[in-house]
């Protein structure tokens, strides 16, 4: 496919499977993927799987994420994992702000903020997420909800920074329900957004930014909907656990 920037499709495994699953599942992407030199391809395995997956990846083109990390540095934060550990895996990109932690860890827009700035600051490609509620996008409020979130989770960064950003459209509605966004639905938020970064930072850096579209992506419909001018990647829940779907998704997008 012809982008005009680099397609980055990344598999977010969620809280699922054990090390030697992961490491089973990792191989195998190895394997097909290897040669694939036009998409960036990223796992994020669960805090559990890094170390292992880490390894089995040195010498890969398939880079390593991670699901979360703390906006603190090392310190007494009992149960959380800074940005400088995930480093030391070798871990490049971190997703921050996924509706799941939104909503079930009341991450709000402001933490979010922090902890790309805290990523940043160690060298880390955030991927931020954003996207509205069912209720939202009936009651017509889907661009209003969307500009608060990216306003708020990319305060404080610099235009520098916010290019080393990747961010991630996630229509709440369409995660894990099988009920896609529309490649129409999704190329509007993704152009609306797009304009909103070149009000909040300048053009130049607004036409940088690469933004993936989230939300029941499967091989099916991953090239139509990554074909869209303004889609720049896909953040794969549930099809990037087998290695069949996964691998599918991005040859398909080739
Ligand atoms: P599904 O692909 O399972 O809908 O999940 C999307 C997602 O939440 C990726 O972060």
């Amino acid at each position: 496919m012809d982008k005009e920037r680099k397609l980055i499709v990344a598999g977010n495994w969620k809280m699922n499977k054990t090390v030697a699953e992961a490491l089973d599942l990792v191989r195998g992407l190895k394997r097909e993927l290897g040669s694939v030199k036009d998409i960036d391809v990223v796992v994020a395995p669960s805090f559990t799987a890094l170390s292992e997956v880490s390894k089995e990846l040195l010498s890969s083109n398939i880079r390593l994420g991670a699901q979360n990390m703390s906006e603190n540095g090392y310190g007494a934060f009992t149960g959380e994992i800074g940005a400088g550990q995930l480093r030391d895996l070798c871990v490049r990109y971190v997703i921050l702000g996924h509706s799941e932690r939104r909503q079930f860890q009341n991450e709000s827009d402001a933490l979010v903020a922090a902890k790309a700035k805290a990523a940043h600051a160690a060298s880390l490609i955030p991927i931020v997420c954003f996207g509205e509620l069912l209720a939202e996008r009936e009651a017509g409020t889907t661009e209003k909800v969307v500009e608060a979130q990216v306003r708020g989770s990319l305060a404080g960064l610099t235009k520098e920074q916010v290019v080393e950003t990747v961010l991630a459209y996630e229509p709440v509605w369409a995660i894990g329900t099988g009920r896609t966004a529309t490649s129409a639905q999704a190329q509007e938020v993704h152009a609306f957004v797009r304009k909103l970064l070149s009000t909040m930072f300048d053009e130049a850096t607004a036409k940088r930014v690469r933004i993936q579209y989230g939300g029941s992506v499967k091989p099916a419909n991953a090239r139509e909907i990554l074909s869209q001018p303004d889609v720049d990647g896909a953040l794969v829940g549930g099809a990037a656990l087998e290695e069949r779907s996964f691998v599918e998704i991005i040859k398909n997008s080739l």
